[in-house]
């Protein structure tokens, strides 16, 4: 996976894999086009996310990363694509809570980013993300049970 993402020009799609991971083990995603995914969260954004729904508002630089892949019946297994949210700096994007989403291709490419190339793109992953409460700042975690402690 981290080879195939790393052929992005994203930083983030590089680094993620060395960040603290919250799953502790792949769980499926159905809102994520039913792949198994993992979470991870940036240095920055660890402390934060590790309190789940009390986690506030995320800190100004804080990355969250959600790679995925799927497995055939056959047992083949193949890369999916790489989630990102980053919180940049407050005025950033107001319609999506000063967060820029991303979603990377399996080879690397972009598909979108928001307020930047293919930003209509990525504006679903807005659509749904802004619909948690409040005081959870667009973050939806992930199911207790695959919560690391
Ligand atoms: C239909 C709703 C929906 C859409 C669309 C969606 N997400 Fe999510 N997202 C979720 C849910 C629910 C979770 C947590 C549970 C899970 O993974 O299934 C989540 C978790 C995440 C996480 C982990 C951080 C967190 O919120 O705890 C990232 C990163 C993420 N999504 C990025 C994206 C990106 C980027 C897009 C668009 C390309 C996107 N999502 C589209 C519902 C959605």
């Amino acid at each position: 996976m981290k080879a195939a993402y790393s052929k992005s020009d994203n930083l983030w799609a590089k680094w993620y894999a060395h960040w603290k991971k919250f799953s502790n083990q792949p769980y499926v995603s159905a809102t994520h086009g039913g792949r198994f995914v993992h979470n991870y969260a940036s240095k920055k954004a660890s402390g934060q996310y590790a309190k789940f729904e009390n986690v506030g508002k995320m800190t100004h630089g804080g990355v969250l990363a959600k790679d995925s892949f799927t497995v055939t019946p056959q047992g083949k297994v193949s890369v999916g694509p790489l989630f990102l949210m980053e919180k940049m700096k407050a005025g950033f994007n107001k319609a999506s809570g000063d967060w820029r989403y991303t979603l990377i291709m399996p080879h690397g490419q972009t598909v979108g980013t928001t307020n930047g190339k293919g930003s209509k793109n990525v504006k679903f992953c807005i659509d749904c993300h802004t619909a948690v409460a409040d005081n959870q700042d667009a973050m939806f975690f992930l199911p207790a049970e695959f919560r690391v402690k």
